[in-house]
């Protein structure tokens, strides 16, 4: 993308690229039935954030379930829905939101394919609990006939160099020389405070997720609809793939972010991490605080043995 892009405030079939400032229902009303390859999203997670009124949690399924109908309404016969959440937190106690928004999917038909895990590295650190670490993506279709090609996300195989030894296949290279499937765990870094793409919204979830899940469930020139934008990530990754994105966002601080940063991307401009870059290895980058001063097998008085030392370390609840 190097080029001027205009960003229509509603739905239009005849759009690239649309920035709905306002709530996500009134926008769904606008979009005609069956006219969308894939809806990806991460909703509010009912914790209170400052863009979300906390719900009883029935009352907030039941909001989703109304607009995840929306959503089915507007999606093609071979679309897809990738529903991507975490977990919702009371007094330490977690709910996994997809398995409560599960049933939802069920009853209005739609098929799970994937489950997929999305692990990163960062985030709080637990002390009565293991710290978080993954959240999900529920990929769901419509029908048994749906668009999917893994071919533009293949992953660099283990062996590429490994040859069948016996068969008519003899001499032969055993794998796909594509790279292979990259299975339904996603190793991919959250948005946190160096990440490039960090905002000043809470909860981003980075293009290079969103990328995958285009590339393998959308064709180009396909509408890819994400009724939370936040920031615009949905419409930048589809656009970044000569896709179609509409997304709506009820707060105008962060319409006005997605907007510029569509309009940043659209001219290449936008910080993006890329896809397939591996995860940064601090040891590999040889940086000197990866080496503990405690496991010196020398002990002095300034660094005595792990055993004899108390971590200066407090942990959050
Ligand atoms: C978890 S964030 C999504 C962030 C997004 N994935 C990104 O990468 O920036 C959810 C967003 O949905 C917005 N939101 C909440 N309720 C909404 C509604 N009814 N309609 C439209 N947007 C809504 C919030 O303001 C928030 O920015």
């Amino acid at each position: 993308m190097s080029e001027f892009i205009e960003i229509a405030p509603s739905f239009a079939l005849n759009q690239r690229a649309v920035v709905y400032e306002g709530d996500c229902r009134d926008m769904l009303q606008d979009i005609p039935a069956e006219s969308v390859r894939m809806v990806v999203t991460s909703p509010p997670y009912n914790l209170g954030k400052e863009y979300e009124r906390k719900l009883d949690l029935e009352d907030y399924i039941s909001g989703q379930a109304g607009i995840i109908k929306e959503c089915c309404r507007v999606l093609k016969q071979t679309g897809s829905i990738c529903w991507q959440v975490g977990n919702y937190v009371e007094k330490g106690s977690i709910v996994p939101l997809d398995a409560l928004l599960f049933p939802v999917f069920q009853r209005l038909g739609f098929k799970l394919r994937n489950r997929i895990v999305w692990h990163f590295e960062h985030g709080l650190h637990c002390s009565r609990r293991f710290s978080g670490r993954y959240e999900t993506i529920l990929w769901f279709t419509k029908s048994d006939d749906y668009f999917f090609d893994v071919d533009p996300i293949r992953i660099p195989q283990k062996y590429p160099g490994k040859k069948y030894f016996k068969g008519p296949k003899a001499g032969q290279y055993s794998c796909n020389p594509l790279g292979k499937n990259p299975g339904d765990l996603w190793t991919i870094p959250n948005v946190k405070s160096n990440h490039v793409e960090k905002t000043s919204h809470p909860c981003q979830f980075p293009v290079e997720l969103v990328e995958r899940l285009i590339l393998a469930l959308t064709k180009k020139d396909d509408w890819v609809l994400d009724p939370f934008l936040g920031t615009g990530t949905t419409v930048i990754a589809a656009l970044r793939h000569g896709r179609r994105g509409a997304g709506a966002e009820i707060l105008p601080r962060y319409a006005e972010i997605s907007r510029e940063r569509i309009r940043r991307a659209a001219v290449g401009d936008l910080p993006v991490r890329p896809m397939n870059r591996p995860v940064f290895d601090p040891k590999d980058a040889g940086r000197n605080l990866t080496t503990a001063p405690w496991l010196n097998p020398e002990p002095t008085d300034e660094h005595p043995l792990l055993f004899e030392q108390k971590a200066p370390y407090k942990s959050k609840k």
